[in-house]
């Protein structure tokens, strides 16, 4: 096929395709429109890597039909819109990628719903992102493909362009097989995976089930090696790298006279409580929210913690505000914030204070800077980055962080107090031990979360992936 560059931009070696451009395009009241960063771990994350490496990202603007932006750059960053129908959105987004993909990968906490017109509409939208980057690309470009929304795309643009080197990585977790099998398209999804060259996870457990599946439901043959499967005359490369974050970036952020000022002013503001506890995530139900909440209910009730001493903050951002089941547990969860505060707050000294909104980055820096105790506890997370965005903004050794045993970032925080989010008691007890925990311990965990995190960067996560993917990075 030809590829016809549809803008005056040259073809990119080097594209990642996401479900989401790194920037929202939003429409102003007035009828002018600006661009905003997205939410998510994922643009945390990518953005950087890809703004170093001078590459392309081909993405959905975040509304509906806008089909009249052109290919961009911004700071040498290569911008390519695919556009989305209303339809598209229901049915592909919310629909299959948020009601059905979701739920399932983790732990079907929610339940799953299985709709035949969401999938037929989940094909569709994979396919325009192959045709779209099939244009775009370069000859023998390497093309990166992130995340759930996208799991048909590699077996569709390797069909289109056989030039190019493959990969996809999966940002949240792979589900156990038993899960899995409920799909009822799971062959079509793990064919359309294995037309990748190499397909990361963020776990080893990640791999073994989806190399189970490979070679069970799909069409892999032999097993070459533990992290290497035969497709036809192809090797696909199956490997275990855990995201992360420009660590050393936000350290720099976080020594910033103005961050350091501004952690001061929020502990300030809130009247100088002897404990500040955080809870920092896009409002979802995965992230446990409610379990943090129902344990600092309970030492409340319990009188083991005062309002006076011990305040807790819940920063949220907006998220899939369409879709019901979120619809549903913000009523919970600011049900809850009302309820606590009901019993337990003084005139202008809320116990919870609940924002659901987005703030700038240098405003999470001094919010995390000045909690003396981060609470992460996600029912299942693929990776989660708030805990790493913690820990590399601690450059005090300061802070102790709360992390679910079911977040992907267990495995590597093996310092954090690990819990289960499903026990109510041992969160409360935890939060309680963190809470009134020595100094010098707190320190001298938080000194070995820094090692891990400060060595561990995002930067590195890319190299690991794309050398497999024999890139020259
Ligand atoms: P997920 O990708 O599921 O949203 P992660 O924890 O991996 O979860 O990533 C979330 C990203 O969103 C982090 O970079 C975090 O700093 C950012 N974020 C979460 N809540 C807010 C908020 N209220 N304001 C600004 N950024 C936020
Ligand atoms: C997680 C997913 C990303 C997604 C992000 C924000 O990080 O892994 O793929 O972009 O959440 O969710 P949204 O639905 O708003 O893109």
């Amino acid at each position: 096929m030809t590829r016809s560059s549809t803008s005056e931009l040259p073809p990119p070696d080097f594209v990642v395709v996401a479900n989401r451009l790194p920037v929202d395009l939003e429409k102003l009241p007035d009828g002018g429109r600006r661009w905003k960063r997205s939410p998510g771990g994922l643009v945390t994350a990518l953005e950087p890597m890809l703004r170093a490496r001078d590459g392309a990202w081909i993405g959905w603007p975040g509304i509906p039909d806008v089909d009249d932006v052109a290919p961009l750059v911004e700071d040498g960053l290569q911008l390519h819109p695919v556009n989305l129908t209303a339809a598209e959105v229901e049915n592909y987004y919310e629909g299959f990628s948020n009601g059905t993909l979701w739920p399932l990968y983790h732990d079907v906490v929610a339940p799953p719903a299985f709709h035949r017109h969401w999938w037929q509409a989940y094909v569709a939208v994979n396919q325009r992102f192959a045709d779209h980057t099939a244009k775009v690309a370069a000859d023998g470009a390497t093309v990166w493909i992130q995340d759930y929304q996208l799991q048909l795309m590699p077996g569709m643009l390797r069909e289109l362009r056989p030039d190019l080197k493959i990969g996809f990585f999966l940002h949240i977790p792979f589900p156990p097989t038993e899960l899995f099998m409920q799909l009822p398209w799971r062959s079509a999804i793990v064919e359309g995976l294995l037309g990748a060259d190499v397909i990361g996870f963020h776990t080893a457990g990640g791999v073994r089930n989806f190399r189970w599946l490979a070679t069970h439901i799909a069409n892999a043959g032999p097993v070459r090696s533990r992290n290497e499967l035969t497709v036809g005359r192809r090797t696909v490369k199956l490997g275990a790298f855990p995201i992360s974050i420009d660590s050393a970036q936000l350290d720099a952020l976080s020594r910033t006279d103005e961050v350091g000022k501004r952690a001061a002013q929020i502990r300030e503001d809130l009247g100088n409580p002897k404990k500040i506890i955080l809870g920092v995530d896009r409002l979802d139900y995965t992230k446990g929210i409610d379990v943090r909440l129902r344990a600092f209910h309970e030492l409340l009730t319990e009188h083991r913690v005062q309002v006076e001493d011990a305040v807790m903050i819940q920063l949220a951002t907006p998220s899939r505000e369409r879709v019901e089941l979120y619809q549903r547990m913000r009523d919970d969860i600011e049900m809850s914030v009302g309820r606590i505060n009901g019993e337990y707050a003084h005139v202008g000294h809320p116990a919870v204070h609940y924002l659901h909104q987005s703030l700038p980055r240098d405003e999470l820096a001094a919010f995390f800077l000045a909690a003396d105790v981060m609470l992460v506890t996600p029912l299942r997370d693929g990776m989660n980055l708030v805990a790493k965005e913690y820990v590399a903004c601690r450059h005090d050794n300061g802070g102790v962080l709360v992390l679910s045993e079911f977040a992907g970032a267990a495995v590597e925080l093996t310092s954090a107090l690990l819990v289960n989010p499903h026990d109510t008691d041992g969160v409360k007890n935890t939060l309680y031990a963190a809470l009134t925990m020595a100094p010098e311990e707190g320190r001298k965990r938080m000194r070995t979360l820094r090692k891990q995190v400060m060595t561990h960067d995002v930067d590195r996560w890319a190299r690991s992936f794309l050398e497999a993917l024999g890139m020259d990075t």
